[in-house]
């Protein structure tokens, strides 16, 4: 029946904590440039995800991907390693690279796109509030 492309997604839900700061200014620089987010004790986001696949169904289930498979990838990938954490420190991701929202959803998106079928389209959005939210690929 069909070629046609399919989008689906899959929204998921993590708390983190994280503190925005370059580490070659001064604490007074970066409170001029992050405001609270460069807060020295860290705070809390609840962060909304958005992944998004997009693909032609597979023929013999209908499926673009099994959505249990892509829960389970971004459960045991994303959340297991994000939720209820620092990201600054209790993850790898940001030893080096501040956790902006714009740098998580590319490091989201980067551990998700190796463990997805590369022929299938991959797109991820992340809310860091309900009015302020990034996407990648843009
Ligand atoms: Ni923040």
């Amino acid at each position: 029946m069909s070629n046609h492309k399919v989008a689906v997604f899959r929204k998921e839900h993590f708390n983190a904590a994280h503190r925005l700061y370059n580490p070659a200014w001064t604490d007074e620089q970066n409170r001029e440039v992050f405001g609270k987010c460069s807060n020295p004790n860290y705070h809390g986001h609840n962060y909304d995800l958005e992944v998004r696949v997009a693909g032609v169904p597979d023929p013999r289930t209908g499926y673009v991907l099994d959505m249990k498979i892509l829960s389970d990838i971004i459960g045991e990938y994303v959340l297991e390693p994000f939720d209820h954490k620092n990201l600054n420190l209790d993850t790898d991701y940001f030893k080096n690279l501040n956790p902006t929202a714009e740098n998580i959803v590319v490091v989201i998106y980067d551990i998700l796109r190796a463990r997805i079928d590369q022929a299938l389209d991959l797109r991820v959005r992340l809310y860091e509030t309900e009015r302020n939210f990034v996407e990648y690929p843009a």
